[in-house]
């Protein structure tokens, strides 16, 4: 994508996968939750293709112990290609190279303690430098024909500064996550004057609620370096994100596209049904199949 803003460009992108999936036990025992399979793909090849597809040149991994496997998916496999060559699989060929990496795009570190989110991102402060930079949270699985990296990209290149996407929830689900304090709201972006993170209901600012996708400025890692604790006695990026507010621009966008929570199971088999409904080679008999069951 050709950057035409004046703003710095965002060409690095963390993606933090040290978690450890409790929610998906025991199918996340030894295989890390970022592998399970979103149709023909596994969740942290859909958060990868999305960044690149927004521009992204390097990818930063945030892992843990256990998580190898993430990285030799992103890796070359030349018996396995030497073995489709053969067999004449060249549809298969094509599908296998969208998850290649070379050693100029990946790049791994670990976060060896879980103390957090903030602590997680904090972890890539080497890797990023100092340049603005994408966040994605590999669960938060958006689902569109432009991806919401690429639309807040958009939104970056108009209005600089830093950029959450957001969307509105039923108030009674605003403590499960970071909440915005909007200064001013035109719809599709929302200028924000305040950020809390997992608000007990009675205290949420607003029911606009912060989802899986960042941009931001490299001075949110001043703030991560002093390690303060808050929700949940974690190192929370938000905490980090709201002492940028004032200093720099901060705002939400309202993107477009079906969001799945799948870091639990309710939403990866949502998530699984809408990509099978989505797919050519799946539609029909997936859907013939769950009307024959209803
Ligand atoms: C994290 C963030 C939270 C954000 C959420 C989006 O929470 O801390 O601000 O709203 O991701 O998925 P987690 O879901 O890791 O508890």
């Amino acid at each position: 994508m050709q950057n035409t803003s004046s703003f710095k460009p965002v060409r690095k992108a963390v993606f933090p996968i040290a978690g450890l999936g409790t929610r998906f036990l025991p199918a996340t025992k030894v295989m890390p939750k970022e592998m399970l399979p979103l149709n023909d793909r596994p969740l942290i090849q859909h958060a990868f293709e999305e960044a690149r597809e927004a521009g992204i040149e390097e990818f930063v991994f945030v892992t843990g112990r256990q998580k190898e496997m993430i990285e030799e998916h992103f890796d070359h496999q030349p018996e396995l290609m030497r073995t489709l060559e053969q067999r004449g699989k060249d549809d298969m060929i094509d599908k296998v190279k969208t998850s290649e990496m070379s050693e100029a795009q990946l790049f791994c570190t670990r976060q060896a303690n879980p103390l957090g989110l903030g602590h997680a991102i904090w972890c890539a402060k080497k890797l990023i430098g100092d340049e603005p930079f994408a966040i994605i949270l590999p669960d938060d699985v958006i689902h569109w024909e432009r991806g919401c990296l690429t639309q807040m990209m958009d939104a970056y290149n108009e209005h600089g500064g830093n950029i959450v996407a957001v969307k509105d929830v039923p108030r009674e689900e605003t403590y499960k996550y970071g909440i915005i304090d909007p200064a001013s709201d035109n719809g599709k972006t929302v200028d924000i004057q305040g950020l809390v993170e997992k608000p007990d209901i009675d205290k949420a600012p607003s029911t606009l609620c912060v989802i899986g996708r960042y941009i931001l400025q490299p001075e949110v890692f001043n703030y991560l370096s002093a390690f303060e604790k808050g929700t949940g006695g974690e190192i929370q990026l938000t905490d980090s994100m709201a002492k940028l507010i004032g200093n720099q621009p901060f705002h939400g966008l309202r993107f477009e596209g079906d969001h799945f929570d799948c870091g639990g199971r309710n939403g990866f088999i949502k998530a699984n049904i809408t990509y099978a409904l989505k797919d050519p080679s799946l539609r029909d008999d997936i859907k013939s199949y769950i009307e024959s069951i209803l």
